[in-house]
């Protein structure tokens, strides 16, 4: 493991955290959103603007050599940081959302009948229903959800036998919750799918900067995460899948870069992961990415992990010492709580919540955090939620609960 990093001296990396909003210090909290960029990786991407920037794959000059060089150096970066077996079986993508998209339309669409299942759990992101639901009504496919057991966020995995049918066909889930904050088994849940045939994905969207990450060890077929929540560029995203698999599915999109030969009549194409890249790809996005992953494993994801937990524990503890609240998601000491927090003040919108904080330099974020089924299901339309990342001091959670106190003072409570 890595020693353990100098918190405080790491936030000087970041110039974007030296600044006052609405004249107070920023605290910023809503890093399950996306997270702020370290120096290295600014420096990263004006370095290939100001030196390398050209087409990649097609030319043989000298800049389009050094453009693509950087850009497979990236994807060879990635498979080390999930610990892929090749680089070959990663593909870049614009974020999860597009990773978990390009999954239900190309192995979706070829894999997929009438009757089958897919199995989602209740705590799924939008962008991990939606797509589903977008392929059921072309093909008849049908989804079911593991339960989540009420506020902690829990997975009601009492129910798993019953739902795993044989017309399970892929059980896709969440690493960690966004809303809930909850780290699901996903390798005991992968390892139970695989016995019974099913292809399992995993949406790494905020696990994969947040804890160290092994697609072997963790045992799915696809694994999809964002390089904007990891310190990288937005725009930039990542699918890993196994390659027996990619080599098995038609292209997503058609174009250039993704072809072997393309006659009027009939085309060829590349083996993955090119055959899912049509067009130019975002070049500077898997370059600055590539700074990200670097920058982070030199800090440590099992620092970084440590870390964001210690920082949500304590600040579970703070609120829940206060009056009127609600929390979300496993309680402070849970082995199984991530770097956030949700929560909800008696007779306060969440959204009054976070423009309150905000006026005291609190970056917070409210609402349905684009998990709407599950808010329905435990009787809300939104929380607030404050979530954590490495440079994130325990001054911060402080000084956000001291706000929170504030507002509800101002509340009358
Ligand atoms: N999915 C991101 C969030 O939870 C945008 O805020």
């Amino acid at each position: 493991m890595s020693s353990i990093p100098n918190w405080q001296a790491l936030r000087q990396d970041f110039p974007i955290l030296n600044q006052q909003v609405h004249g107070k210090p920023l605290i910023y909290l809503d890093n399950a959103a996306t997270s702020q960029k370290p120096r290295r990786v600014i420096d990263a991407l004006v370095h290939y603007y100001e030196h390398d920037n050209a087409n990649v794959h097609r030319g043989i000059h000298e800049l389009s050599n050094r453009a693509t060089a950087g850009f497979e150096a990236a994807r060879t970066r990635t498979a080390k940081f999930i610990n892929a077996p090749s680089a070959e079986e990663i593909i870049f993508t614009r974020g999860t959302t597009e990773s978990i998209n390009l999954v239900a339309a190309t192995w979706g669409a070829k894999n997929l009948k009438a009757g089958d299942v897919v199995l989602l759990t209740e705590m799924e992101h939008h962008s991990n229903i939606v797509p589903w639901q977008l392929l059921a009504q072309r093909t008849g496919v049908k989804v079911a959800y593991i339960p989540v057991t009420g506020d902690d966020g829990a997975l009601d995995l009492t129910k798993l036998d019953a739902l795993l049918t044989p017309q399970v066909k892929l059980l896709s889930l969440v690493h960690i919750s966004n809303s809930m904050g909850v780290l699901n088994p996903v390798a005991e849940l992968c390892a139970r799918a695989r016995k019974l045939g099913i292809t399992t994905l995993v949406d790494g969207a905020q696990s994969a900067g947040h804890l160290p990450v092994d697609v072997q060890a963790i045992g799915c077929d696809f694994f999809a995460f964002s390089g904007h929540k990891i310190c990288g560029p937005t725009g930039i995203g990542v699918l890993w899948g196994r390659q027996e698999i990619l080599n098995a599915m038609p292209p997503y999109q058609g174009g250039g870069e993704m072809i072997l030969t393309v006659g009027y009549d009939k085309t060829e194409f590349k083996p993955a992961p090119h055959r899912f890249e049509a067009g130019t790809p975002d070049i500077s996005g898997p370059i600055g990415l590539h700074a990200a992953m670097d920058y982070l494993d030199a800090i440590g994801r099992e620092n970084i992990w440590k870390h964001d937990q210690e920082l949500a524990h304590y600040a579970y503890e703070k609120l829940a010492a206060l009056n009127h609240i609600r929390l979300f998601g496993p309680p402070a000491g849970s082995p199984n709580r991530a770097g956030l927090v949700s929560f909800l003040l008696k007779d306060v919108h969440a959204h009054d919540v976070v423009t309150l904080a905000d006026q005291a330099g609190v970056a917070l974020r409210g609402g349905h955090h684009c998990t709407q089924p599950l808010m329905h299901k435990l009787g809300v339309e939104s929380t607030a939620r404050a979530s954590f990342y490495f440079y994130n001091t325990k001054a911060e959670v402080d000084a956000f609960v001291e706000v929170i106190r504030e507002i509800q003072k101002f509340f009358g409570q």
